[in-house]
């Protein structure tokens, strides 16, 4: 589906305007969704652009009567083209805020530039360990177990044009079983992913992320908007988020 009337078509939703873009299963989108529709995020997928045509979260969008668009890298003749055409896309649609979910690609600083600080990515390991080019899927539970360390987890971040770059919203740990294999890990980080996305989203759509330099403050609405010490965003279900003045997002 790619004409202008029906990406203007989601008129119906209110509040946060959400694209998110895809390349594969949807496991994260399916999150999105089932969180706008029980009304946990103020607001809606307006829009998803897969590059991929055999994406099942194509399947995902489709049911959820979201608008869907294939961008397939071959129809063009280099990255700049592309995300010239989905920013046209992403525009069209009216998209506030663009959230990467299993997006195969790096995207231009044309790109980022036109979605400055409104472009959030999800990375299936603690950042910035782990990250960077080729840490993409298996691969990056693979470079975990190999290493040895005892805890790997996911995070929620502002995207830039550097891939897994930008500043950390929220993380949350996993503990790596010394019998874990690339799926039993990817499988407990999953379960976390698709908690951590919506929490992160439904801050944005709260005005509740404050972005001073590298730092992302999860800032409680009524309160001060200065950063508090203890204002970095680690999410865990009991962390006393109060006492240092902060709010800690209801676990969706
Ligand atoms: C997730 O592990 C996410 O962290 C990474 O790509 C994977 C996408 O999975 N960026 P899915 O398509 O959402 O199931």
């Amino acid at each position: 589906m790619t004409d202008t009337h029906a990406l203007m078509a989601r008129r119906d939703v209110i509040g946060l305007r959400i694209g998110v873009l895809v390349s594969g299963n949807g496991t994260n989108l399916q999150a999105i969704l089932d969180a706008c529709a029980r009304g946990d995020i103020a607001g809606g997928v307006v829009l998803v652009v897969s590059s991929s045509a055999k994406a099942f979260a194509l399947e995902r969008a489709r049911r959820a009567g979201v608008p869907t668009v294939v961008l397939t890298p071959k129809e063009f003749s280099d990255r700049a083209s592309y995300d010239a055409r989905l920013i046209e896309l992403l525009r069209t649609a009216q998209v506030e805020l663009v959230c990467l979910a299993g997006f195969l690609r790096i995207l231009t600083p044309q790109f980022v530039e036109q979605f400055a600080g409104r472009i959030m990515n999800i990375h299936p390991a603690l950042l910035p360990a782990f990250g960077g080019p080729g840490m993409y899927g298996a691969h990056v539970h693979e470079a975990v177990l190999a290493s040895g360390v005892k805890v790997s987890g996911c995070t929620v971040h502002f995207a830039d044009e550097t891939p897994d770059g930008g500043p950390i919203i929220l993380q949350s740990p996993v503990r790596v079983e010394d019998d874990d294999t690339v799926e039993s890990l990817a499988a407990r980080v999953g379960v976390e992913e698709h908690r951590l996305y919506p929490a992160a989203i439904r801050l944005f759509a709260e005005e509740r992320l404050q972005v001073i330099g590298r730092r992302v403050y999860v800032v409680d609405p009524a309160g001060p908007r200065a950063p508090a010490p203890a204002g970095r965003a680690l999410l865990r279900e009991g962390d006393n988020f109060e006492s240092a003045g902060l709010t800690q997002a209801k676990k969706v």
